[in-house]
């Protein structure tokens, strides 16, 4: 299948109002090229924040429809199918953080597992259905020695019951291909960060903490590993698959950056200190906290698949990314207060009840 045969009319996107999900609507709408319609379908979860897309709703009436709905409530997404003639889904929506997963498990198996299942029937009952793309995790290969990359065909390994939950709905997907000859892509990325994540994820906590010196908790020795990627750049990533990837294909995607945690939040408290110039310096707050169960060492992603089948390449390196990131949180204080304070989900009772 080549680019210009791929053509979406229609598209539910799922988690929306998430961190990735956000953004992705952002570019779909301002800088893709991408003419269609986007329904996002989220629930809204303390993770899905309606404010993040308010000036893209007022730029793009009729072209961005929003529809609160669970993903685990198969009649809703059959009627929102019918209602905008979906053609197809690009899949986000999630609980997203290990941390919780592990204290309380319960909703990961249900909205990941149960919610792309559901998903999956409603698109697989469409006949002119186009494409189901599920964005994934690299942490569904589990954890890396001091060498070696994630493949595509590396064996899962998931470790985490978040990771054990995306691994499952993954083998769904696939399945669904094997079997119904549903059209789908999936896509397995590393660590992300930018605007719009909430701040309970690495990269948004420590520069919220730095700002107010609060502690900066690393956990363990903070050597563990990651391969942070910059958010836009995963978005270009999945419009590309999109367009132009092959069906039934899985494609890693990475940021070329794989940086021990204790690194990353030195670098984030090198920028505040550049520009807020606190005394003493940020570094000060750091604190080395009791390790995560089952922390996983280290993941680093191979995405050279991606890179020849489909041209792509990040454009951020970690050191420009961060920095926009930094800046980003500390210009836009509205937003920050509002999650800090919870004050959205106040909002989001006003405009849509409980
Ligand atoms: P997020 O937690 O910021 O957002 C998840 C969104 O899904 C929220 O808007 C939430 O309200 C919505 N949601 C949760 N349960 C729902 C349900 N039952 N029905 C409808 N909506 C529901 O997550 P994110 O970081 O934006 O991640 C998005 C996707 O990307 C997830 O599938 C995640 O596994 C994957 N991913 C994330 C990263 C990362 O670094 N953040 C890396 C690789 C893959
Ligand atoms: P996180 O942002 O939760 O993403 P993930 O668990 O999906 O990789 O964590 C990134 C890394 O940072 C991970 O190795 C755990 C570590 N970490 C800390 O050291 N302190 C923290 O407060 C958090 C949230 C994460």
């Amino acid at each position: 299948m080549s680019t210009s045969d791929r053509e979406i009319k229609n598209l539910l996107v799922t988690g929306g109002c998430g961190f990735i999900g956000s953004n992705f609507i952002r570019f779909l709408l301002e800088s893709s090229g991408f003419k269609g319609k986007v329904v996002n379908v989220d629930k809204l979860t303390y993770a899905g924040n309606p404010l993040n897309l308010r000036d893209i709703e007022e730029k793009f009436p009729g072209r961005y429809i929003f529809e609160r709905a669970d993903i685990c409530d198969l009649e809703r997404l059959d009627e929102i199918f019918s209602k905008y003639e979906i053609d197809s889904v690009c899949h986000l929506a999630a609980e997203s953080h290990v941390d919780r997963s592990i204290k309380k498990p319960a909703e990961f198996i249900y909205t990941n597992i149960v919610g792309t299942f559901n998903l999956l029937e409603v698109s697989r009952s469409r006949p002119s259905f186009v494409l189901f793309h599920h964005v994934s995790t690299d942490e569904v290969y589990g954890s890396l020695g001091p060498e070696g990359l994630f493949k595509e065909t590396t064996p899962y390994h998931p470790n985490s019951p978040y990771s054990a939950s995306k691994a499952s709905s993954d083998h769904l997907v696939r399945a669904y291909n094997e079997t119904y000859g549903l059209p789908v892509t999936v896509s397995n990325c590393s660590n992300n960060y930018g605007p719009y994540q909430f701040p309970e994820k690495l990269v948004p906590l420590m520069i919220l903490n730095g700002v107010e010196g609060k502690p900066l908790p690393v956990y363990g020795d903070g050597k563990n590993v990651r391969d942070w990627l910059f958010v836009e750049d995963h978005c270009d990533a999945i419009w590309t698959i999109m367009r132009k990837g092959a069906a039934g294909e899985t494609y890693n995607i990475g940021g070329n950056s794989e940086i021990e945690n204790i690194n990353v939040v030195y670098t984030i408290c090198d920028i505040l200190d550049s520009i807020l110039k606190p005394v003493p310096g940020t570094r000060e707050l750091i604190k080395f906290v009791k390790d995560r169960p089952g922390h996983d060492r280290r993941y680093a992603i191979d995405f050279s698949k991606l890179h020849k089948e489909l041209g792509w390449n990040p454009r951020e390196s970690f050191a420009t990314g961060i920095e926009k990131t930094v800046k980003w949180y500390l210009e836009n204080t509205g937003w920050t207060k509002s999650v800090k304070s919870g004050d959205y989900l106040k909002w989001i009772d006003e405009h849509y009840g409980n």
